[in-house]
């Protein structure tokens, strides 16, 4: 079949609601750079025709999607960093946002003991430290080769020359500026419209405070944000807008250089994110039961009968996540017995293929009910010409972050602090979460679902995936890497793979539209399990590289319609 007729009908395959990507997909030896905004994919890839590896396309990319993808691309929020050097080397870098020094346990509790839920998702309370600018700093400083200013300028100019906007972008920005960003006189005057009314397809939007603020940490390093003017605004503002978070908050602030978590499935390694992020232990352990479990004697990665399975072992590993996972600064977290084969064994001897669990009776002793979690957050793969790879993916938590902008420098903060558990020792069916381990501490790291994840095989490179989406985040990566390291499919195949969510509890399982036909969802139901057929689900830019032609196969998510896979020109 023609590359053409099959992208038509990779087309009339996807699940419903899912548009067409600007370039969905491409190969090249010299390298692809994936993410959910084609401005910010170039970019990336330029870097790469310059000369520059994969970590400085990752950075220049990260910083062009805080200008291109406001609602998660960010220097006001955090995340986590993989890289595969060619040579088999891994490391990551963990630059998730921290509780400023003067947060306590109780503070998002009102007078009524109830969690007010306002505080932590929009305003001046809401953000946790930044650790963006200090992360990719980090990343560079160690891996990049290319000057920093070159990696970062890009950034800059296209903040202050300004972009057009896409359908897409206007709609998503109007939402935003309608729901919280009109609330905030600082955010209306960067995103509002010149002269009032709605964002239209076509307009453009120029960020002069922003284009500043990522041109001096373009010319002089990250200092200019912890310690510089760019601290002392966010202090001035903070404590002005009864904000918490304060100057030596920043200068305290660091990023850090952990070991990977890691993993065996099938004959592949797979490369995780450690704690604070809870994503790459439950990716392994998950797999690890899924392995013992025979995945392979199924006919597909939607087969019903692995679909019970998934979501049996979906219930046993986010039990596992509210009970022992928090920040490792500050608990000790289980993470060797979590990517046991041993453990993963037992839970998998307890799993009976022809009846569904009770997610309730599972986490007895702990239960830990539900929170909602934001779909936001924004995953990018890069590979470059020699098979150096980054995964990244970063976030604000919520679409546009507190919806606060700091004025005069033009970015959105966070409001990470909803990623702790808020209310201690609450237990009840309303969705509070009271385990310890992700209690807030001043200095603390709230816990995360984020799941960047590198697969190598036979010592080569194979799969550089992530995603946003919270909590379903491990679910979505888990059917990318299922897709590929199971059933062989074709990057385009396994990013377009419908698929599910369960998070233990609530206890109901969700499909993307078309995972599971009729007859499917009655034996899963026959079964026990709770299912419903929701909207669709993460965002999963992916990189396949094919070791025998050392060509990069870049998938962009569907999903999302100004994602892009780009190459270098
Ligand atoms: N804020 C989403 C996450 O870190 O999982």
């Amino acid at each position: 079949m023609t590359f053409a007729k099959r992208a038509m009908l990779a087309l009339l395959l996807l699940p419903a609601g899912v548009v067409a990507a600007q370039a969905p997909d491409v190969s090249s030896t010299r390298g692809v750079v994936v993410s959910t905004s084609g401005i910010a994919s170039d970019i990336g890839a330029a870097i790469l025709a310059k000369g520059g590896n994969a970590v400085d396309a990752a950075v220049a990319t990260g910083f062009a999607l805080a200008v291109t993808h406001p609602s998660a691309g960010n220097i006001g929020g955090g995340g986590f960093m993989i890289v595969r050097l060619a040579n088999g080397t891994t490391t990551t870098f963990d630059y998730r946002e921290k509780a400023p020094l003067r947060s306590t346990r109780t503070m998002y509790l009102g007078k009524d003991g109830k969690i007010d839920r306002q505080l932590t998702a929009t305003g001046w309370l809401a953000p946790g430290v930044p650790g963006t600018v200090r992360g990719l700093y980090m990343a560079h400083k160690k891996l990049g080769k290319l000057p920093w200013v070159d990696v970062v300028r890009p950034a800059a100019d296209l903040a202050t020359g300004g972009f057009r906007m896409s359908k897409d972008f206007s709609a998503s920005l109007n939402g935003a500026l309608t729901r919280q960003l009109n609330k905030y006189p600082s955010s209306a005057a960067a995103y509002g419209k010149p002269g009032g009314g709605a964002w239209r397809e076509g307009d453009t939007l120029r960020l002069a405070d922003l284009g500043r603020a990522l041109g001096d940490i373009a010319t002089k390093g990250p200092d200019v944000f912890y310690t510089g003017w760019i601290a002392d605004s966010i202090d001035r503002q903070m404590r002005r807008n009864g904000g918490i978070m304060r100057r030596r908050d920043l200068a305290a602030y660091r990023a850090v250089e952990r070991a990977p978590v890691k993993g065996t499935f099938l004959g592949h390694e797979i490369i995780g994110m450690a704690p604070p992020s809870s994503g790459g232990t439950i990716v392994i352990q998950t797999l690890n039961i899924l392995e013992s479990l025979g995945v392979q004697r199924f006919a597909s990665a939607n087969d019903p009968g692995l679909l019970h399975l998934r979501i049996e072992a979906a219930k046993r590993v986010y039990r596992d996540r509210a009970k022992w996972m928090g920040d490792p600064d500050f608990v000790t977290v289980p993470v060797a017995k979590m990517t046991s084969k041993a453990y993963a064994s037992t839970l998998a001897r307890e799993i009976d293929s022809t009846h569904a669990s009770s997610a309730v009776d599972l986490g007895a002793g702990i239960v830990a009910p539900p929170v909602a979690e934001s779909d936001e957050t924004t995953h990018f793969s890069v590979v470059d010409g020699d098979g150096n790879a980054v995964s990244n993916t970063y976030t604000l938590e919520g679409g546009f972050g507190s919806g606060v902008v700091v004025g005069g420098a033009g970015f959105i903060l966070n409001n990470e602090m909803g990623d702790f558990n808020k209310k201690p020792g609450e237990t009840n069916v309303t969705g509070d979460i009271g385990t310890k381990p992700n209690l807030i501490a001043p200095g603390k790291r709230m816990l995360s679902s984020m799941a960047p994840i590198i697969v190598a095989k036979d010592g080569q490179l194979r799969l550089v995936t992530g995603s946003p989406g919270g909590r379903t985040i491990p679910n979505t990566v888990l059917s990318v890497v299922l897709g590929i390291a199971a059933f062989n499919l074709s990057a385009r195949d396994a990013v377009d793979l419908p698929r599910l969510h369960h998070q233990w509890l609530p206890d109901n399982a969700s499909f993307e539209p078309g995972a599971v036909d009729s007859i499917g969802l009655a034996t899963l139901r026959k079964k026990g399990q709770s299912v419903r057929v929701g909207g669709r689900q993460g965002d999963a830019h992916s990189i396949l590289w094919d070791a025998a032609t050392r060509t990069a196969h870049g998938a962009a998510d569907r999903r999302t319609p100004d994602s892009k896979a780009s190459i270098p020109e």
